[in-house]
């Protein structure tokens, strides 16, 4: 167990960005925790990572939206009496306009993107005050872009960014750093674990349908991101970047700047222009 050695914790390993963490971190010589759902089925994927991480992985059952299994991840983690970094890095995406958005999916949006990484970082920064360690969370241009039917998406992201601009403040002078990775498209599951909205209302079909098909030319053209995003956050876990927001990806770093070059009227008026042309076509 760790205690002359450092300790992140990073949700969702199951794939893509948070399998790509472990990785990292296990080749930094870390102690890892990481947290997985559903572990009793994914017998096949936990023998995988402890045969080629016999030492210093811990994988434990993590569904974020459970209370229960929080506290019990929490508990391991304050036995062990340290904790270097945490990377909130679970989430997922819903999609569809708003009508097509039942609350129920609207709640576990927000319930997985924006409650979990929220609670889970509040439990856990006694030990990270105790390292003065780093929290990090995963968001995306969609915590700082709107995009049509990702209302939902982008509001988990987007209170992530105010949660964690705030949290800077507050903790930094207790010497605990805080960090936002933007992830641009990035080849992983994401696009098969997408949730889409239950309505049909048929307003939207259009928009809806042309939606489809631009999300499945935007998957091709989704970058190899993980090692470099990998890269980042275990830089921002060694203290070797000190930001509250790092991009990550071509995509990410482009439309930032234009976001922060153009006058805003213009920037909102060629986004416009950009999806009209895209979601209206007939
Ligand atoms: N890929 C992109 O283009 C992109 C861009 C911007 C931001 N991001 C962000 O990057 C993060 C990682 O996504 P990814 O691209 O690596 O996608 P991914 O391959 O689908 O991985 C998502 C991870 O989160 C886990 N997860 C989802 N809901 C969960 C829940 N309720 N409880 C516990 N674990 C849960 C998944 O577990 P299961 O296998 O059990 O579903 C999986 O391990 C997310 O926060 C996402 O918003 C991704």
């Amino acid at each position: 167990m760790p205690s002359d050695r450092k300790s992140v914790l990073i949700t969702g390993c199951s794939s893509g960005i948070g399998r790509g963490l472990v990785d990292e971190f296990m080749q930094r010589g870390w102690h890892v925790f990481a947290t997985i759902r559903n572990l009793e089925q994914r017998q096949d994927l936990v023998a995988e990572l402890l045969g080629k991480y016999p030492d210093r992985l811990t994988i434990l059952d993590l569904e974020v939206t459970d209370k229960i299994q929080r506290d019990a991840v929490v508990k391991v983690v304050k036995e062990t009496g340290r904790l270097d970094c945490l990377v909130n890095n679970a989430g997922f995406g819903l999609l569809g306009v708003l009508e097509n958005l039942s609350e129920e999916q609207i709640r576990y949006q927000m319930e997985v993107n924006f409650y979990a990484p929220a609670f889970l970082t509040r439990d856990l920064l006694p030990l990270l005050r105790q390292t003065k360690g780093k929290v990090v969370f995963v968001s995306s241009v969609c915590g700082y872009v709107g995009f049509p039917l990702m209302s939902a998406y982008c509001a988990s992201k987007y209170g992530l960014e105010g949660l964690a601009e705030s949290l800077y403040y507050e903790i930094e002078p207790h010497g605990v750093d805080v960090s936002l990775i933007e992830v641009g498209l990035t080849k992983s599951n994401f696009g098969d674990n997408v949730i889409w909205g239950t309505g049909e209302i048929a307003a939207y079909r259009l928009q809806t349908d042309n939606y489809h098909q631009e999300k499945a030319k935007l998957s091709l053209k989704a970058k190899n991101n993980i090692s470099l995003i990998g890269k980042r956050v275990a830089e921002i876990a060694e203290g070797r970047i000190k930001k509250l927001r790092i991009r990550v990806g071509e995509e990410a770093q482009l439309t930032h700047l234009f976001q922060r070059l153009l006058p805003a009227t213009i920037w909102v008026n060629l986004l416009k222009r950009f999806h009209r042309q895209k979601l209206l076509k007939k």
